[in-house]
């Protein structure tokens, strides 16, 4: 090629098209190859890709990375402003364009006692002035002081939420549910629009000692809407009093819309509210989170904020290099963009993460599930994989064969706990501990086998093999110290800084939900027109869905 066609063809420098070429060259090994044997510069490679915040450990050595991959990576995401990004962010700037908002859920876990950034002072002294009336009203539940329409002493709170109105107080719950609470309260999670999760509820639940939470950010959401007037006429019939008298002692109401929580009959003092500058999926945080502050205690909730804010802090404050937010952004954004790698699976070793898989797909699908970037143009490559998992040690027994033997390649985060507190007698605890060393074996080793396939078969054991193992599937490991409500509140602010890093690096507004809208609209229309036929729905009305219409017509 002369010097002249060399100039024609060659591509102008980008991080982006550095990224691409450096791809092509290291797709070309086996990550067996990459992450090497048993030599000096491999232990040196794994050894530097391993980061420590407090007690949070992210081991990045089974990706499909060298430190060329990671300093390719972070001039990527400095050349796209991440920095100032970042900054402005937490400063309170209208990143949510579409909406016209800030995205400040920061400010709901900014400590009293701490100066907040520039920009978020206001921000964080209204949500320290809700956290102070949610911590009366938990106060008042668990001094036994919070009395039912019949003059009973709560002792249930059912909490009706979706989307983020309900995964992350869940997965909470859920995930400290075996921590000592000192508290009598039970919760229960309803989001279903179906009713299903509600009515065995309905069965087993005393009427006159229950406390419903409506937690809705719109207060319009068609599924929430729907449990709450079931589970409020469930309370009126029961207990032989009219709906409003029930709205009046047995609903607390969560939402940024304080009008229409005083038009659906809630008083003021039952109100929690938060502002529309925290979204949906990022709103655990906020009074959203009540129940689990009911179920778990105020320390308990506070520590969940403590763990939050210390890895605001830290993603602020700590370079790209050492940043674990943006680290894990980084890679995540390598796989999907430059490896071409369509799926994440998000695997936790530890049966009380059973429903982080379902709170990181709304965390990361929904925000970065886009490809109209925020100048207007069309993105030319997936933004964000398509996260799914389940809980690991069960998820071996179902659909790891695939994995290892089929023909896709995935990535994936596996989550462990290092140790487990237990209050148990000798017997049962060593038990547990043997239990807990097993799971622990079962991760590492998939991890490795997931990574390294045959190779990470000794030779004894892969002479009976019919079959190889694919291997080549990078892999995080994110190992926490002990699952405490520290742990998962630095967990989960971190993959929501992981979401934030992804949307600077592809140009997307990561904060609105614009496809999700469109289809609660859509079957508004179609409820109207189940109900009334004959009523005048502005429908597409397509034979396939006429005739599923029809039958359902015919069967109900
Ligand atoms: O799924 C769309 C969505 O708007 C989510 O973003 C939100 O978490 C969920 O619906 C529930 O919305 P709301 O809290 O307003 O009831």
């Amino acid at each position: 090629m002369n010097t002249l066609t060399h100039l024609l063809t060659a591509r102008a420098y980008t991080p982006v098209n550095a990224l691409e070429q450096h791809a092509e060259h290291l797709q070309a090994q086996s990550l067996s190859d990459l992450i090497g044997g048993d030599s000096a510069a491999a232990r040196q490679r794994a050894s530097a890709l391993a980061y420590t915040f407090e007690s949070l450990h992210l081991d990045l050595s089974k990706q499909r990375i060298t430190q060329e991959t990671l300093s390719l990576l972070t001039d990527w995401a400095l050349s796209c402003g991440l920095e100032a990004k970042r900054n402005a962010l937490f400063a309170g700037a209208q990143v949510n364009s579409s909406e016209r908002r800030s995205a400040l859920h920061m400010a709901a876990r900014w400590p009293a006692n701490v100066t907040p950034p520039n920009g978020m002072e206001k921000a964080a002294e209204f949500c320290q002035y809700q956290r102070g009336r949610l911590a009366e009203m938990v106060d008042r539940l668990h001094q036994r002081q919070w009395f039912g329409a019949t003059g009973q002493s709560i002792t249930d709170v059912v909490h009706i939420g979706v989307g983020g109105s309900d995964l992350g107080p869940k997965m909470i719950s859920e995930a400290l549910a075996d921590r000592p609470s000192h508290t009598h309260v039970d919760v229960h999670y309803v989001s279903c629009m179906d009713g299903a999760q509600l009515l065995p509820l309905i069965e087993r639940l005393n009427p006159a000692t229950t406390l419903l939470v409506l937690a809705s950010k719109s207060f319009t959401t068609a599924d929430t809407q729907f449990n709450i007037r079931t589970a409020l006429a469930w309370l009126s019939d029961s207990l032989e009093v009219d709906v409003p008298t029930v709205c009046r002692h047995q609903l607390i109401g969560v939402s940024s819309k304080p009008e229409k929580m005083t038009e659906f009959g809630i008083p003021d003092a039952h109100q929690l509210v938060f502002k529309d500058w925290i979204g949906g999926r990022f709103s655990l945080w906020s009074p959203i989170g009540v129940s689990v502050a009911m179920q778990l205690g105020m320390e308990s909730f506070n520590a969940l904020l403590d763990g939050a804010h210390a890895m605001d802090r830290h993603f602020l404050e700590t370079p790209l290099t050492e940043n674990l937010p943006a680290l894990v952004a980084l890679v995540g954004a390598w796989n999907c963009q430059f490896l071409n790698i369509a799926t994440h699976a998000v695997l936790p070793y530890d049966g009380r993460l059973k429903s982080l898989t379902a709170y990181l797909q709304q965390l990361e699908m929904e925000s970065n599930g886009k490809s109209v970037r925020l100048d207007g143009r069309s993105v030319n490559h997936a933004t964000c994989p398509i996260i799914w998992g389940d809980v690991g040690p069960n998820a071996q027994h179902a659909f790891y064969q695939l994995l290892h033997q089929g023909g896709h390649t995935v990535s994936a985060d596996f989550v462990a706990v290092a140790r487990r507190e237990v209050d148990a007698t000798q017997n049962v605890a060593d038990s547990l501990a043997a239990q807990e060393q097993l799971t622990l074996a079962n991760c590492l080793a998939q991890a490795q086998l997931f990574a390294l396939g045959d190779d990470a078969i000794p030779k004894a054991l892969s002479g009976h093999m019919a079959q190889g193992y694919r291997g080549n599937h990078p892999n995080t490991l994110l190992l926490l110290k002990q699952l405490d409500a520290w742990s998962m509140g630095a967990l989960v602010a971190l993959y929501e800084h992981k979401v934030f890093v992804q949307s600077v690096l592809w140009n997307l507004n990561p904060f609105d939900q614009p496809g999700v809208e469109l289809g609660k609209k859509l079957a508004t229309s179609l409820f109207n027109t189940m109900a009334d036929s004959s009523s005048e729905q502005d429908l597409v009305r397509d034979p396939s869905t006429e005739q599923l219409l029809h039958k359902i017509g015919e069967w109900r």
